[in-house]
């Protein structure tokens, strides 16, 4: 298992001053600053490209940027997100047609390889990829809007990849995404994931390093 991350997502962050609310949340202990792409086409929901998270290197951001790609297709949007200083890049094989193709895209273009899973995507389409990959996402909400519950069966589907991943004998996350809070952090944990996206939970909080503090001790156990 790999060090804990906490990876606020600025989906539910004030857009408005996004510079400043990425340094308020790492200042307050977070660690990654997820980054969700929506296209209205793959999910419903239209969000930021490279130019933002351009934007927020030219600020001064050095953590690592998450980029969750909910697109379709994905390939053609690959290398303006690492030249914009994407870190690890993440996508759902159901908008990719060449799975282990992108997969090599992202890492030819210097950046690691996330593979997203949702909630009806079998654990199964790891199958001859898992050892090409960084990470996986397990999505434990339906993709395209924040603030949604946790769905139950993610945790059992966590026990599943943990398991495939620990065999596999690689370093590879195993990040949870959707409906994560302080009091459910613990038991998420505990079924096998190590990297920790949070929206909601975090941005609408009025303290940011109160929250993240919590979720850090609730993993920590
Ligand atoms: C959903 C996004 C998530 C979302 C999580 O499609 O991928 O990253 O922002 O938000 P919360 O933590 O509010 O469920
Ligand atoms: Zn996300």
């Amino acid at each position: 298992m790999q060090p804990t991350v906490i990876a606020p997502s600025i989906l539910s962050a004030n857009f408005a001053r996004l510079g400043e609310e990425v340094d308020a949340v790492l200042a307050a202990g977070a660690d990654w600053v997820h980054f969700d792409v929506m296209d209205n086409h793959y999910v419903p929901n239209l969000t930021i490209g490279p130019m933002v998270c351009e934007a927020l290197r030219k600020h001064g951001v050095t953590a690592p940027i998450d980029v969750h790609l909910m697109v379709e297709p994905v390939d053609r949007i690959v290398p303006d997100f690492a030249k914009a200083g994407a870190s690890i890049i993440s996508f759902h094989p159901e908008a990719s047609r060449h799975v282990h193709r992108t997969v090599q895209l992202i890492k030819s273009h210097g950046c690691k390889a996330g593979l997203v899973l949702n909630p009806g995507t079998p654990v199964e389409v790891l199958d001859y990829v898992l050892e090409e990959l960084d990470m996986v996402l397990l999505m434990s909400v339906n993709p395209g809007f924040g603030g949604q519950a946790f769905i139950p069966s993610t945790l059992d589907k966590l026990r599943r990849v943990r398991e495939r991943i620990d065999r596999s004998g690689r370093e590879v996350r195993l990040e949870i995404d959707g409906g994560v809070k302080a009091d459910n952090i613990a038991e998420i944990a505990a079924a096998g994931a190590d990297t920790f996206v949070a929206g909601s939970a975090i941005f609408n909080a009025a303290d940011y390093a109160d929250v993240v503090g919590r979720m850090k001790a609730a993993v920590s156990g």
